[in-house]
């Protein structure tokens, strides 16, 4: 993909994030009493709405080479200590899970898009999508992750960590790998089976973390 098409998904899942799934998330917590998730999913959609503009700028910038791309965003970064959930309602649970998802993906995409513009020599278009990456985790996610209680003590860390890889080394990498083989994705076949040898060795190291802490 080039630029444009980067930056025109980029900007279209922003917009969706700022004057969509945010804001009905910020109203269901509001109604099933969970005030502070509601100030919470506010507050991002808000942010996602300077991202949208943001991204919005740089497009026109790239398509018509004239003016300048607006500068990344400043990140405040939030730490997330291990505790339980702070919310009371499971929908705003629910709703607070698929965000965590939306700003890990949001993260991962604008990290590898910020490696396409590094490439392309367009530093500044680069360092807006680092930018937007550093508030996905660093804010996002983070202060989603808090009232989630998406962090345990060490141990538990570790076992649920052990768990995702086992299950991704042993079920869903090899059931992908099969698929993709059956219907001639040899390439992706491949890559599927080095992606579940790799998840396998992360779960044997964790094991022995996990061992070692006993
Ligand atoms: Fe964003
Ligand atoms: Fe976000
Ligand atoms: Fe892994």
């Amino acid at each position: 993909m080039n630029e444009i098409a980067n930056l025109t998904v980029s900007a279209a899942g922003e917009v969706n994030e700022a004057t969509s799934m945010y804001p009905r998330f910020a109203q269901e917590a509001e109604e099933d009493g969970d005030h502070n998730a509601a100030v919470l999913f506010a507050e991002i959609a808000d942010d996602e709405a300077h991202h949208s503009e943001a991204f919005k700028a740089a497009l026109d910038v790239v398509r018509t080479g004239q003016g300048q791309v607006p500068a990344p965003p400043e990140v405040d970064p939030v730490t997330a200590p291990a505790g339980p959930p702070q919310v009371r309602s499971a929908r705003t649970l629910a709703n607070l899970d698929t965000a965590l998802h939306g700003e890990a993906l949001a993260f991962a995409r604008y990290t590898v898009f910020a490696e396409q513009a590094e490439q392309n020599g367009d530093e500044a278009v680069a360092a807006l999508f680092r930018g937007a990456a550093a508030v996905e985790l660093h804010e996002h996610f983070t202060a989603e992750a808090v009232l989630f209680g998406f962090v345990d003590e060490t141990r538990a860390n570790l076992r649920k960590t052990i768990a995702g890889e086992h299950y991704e080394a042993t079920v869903m990498y090899p059931t992908f790998a099969s698929r993709a083989g059956a219907v001639g994705d040899i390439e992706a076949a491949e890559l599927f089976w080095d992606n579940a040898r790799d998840e396998d060795g992360h779960a044997r190291a964790f094991e022995q973390a996990l061992d070692r802490l006993g």
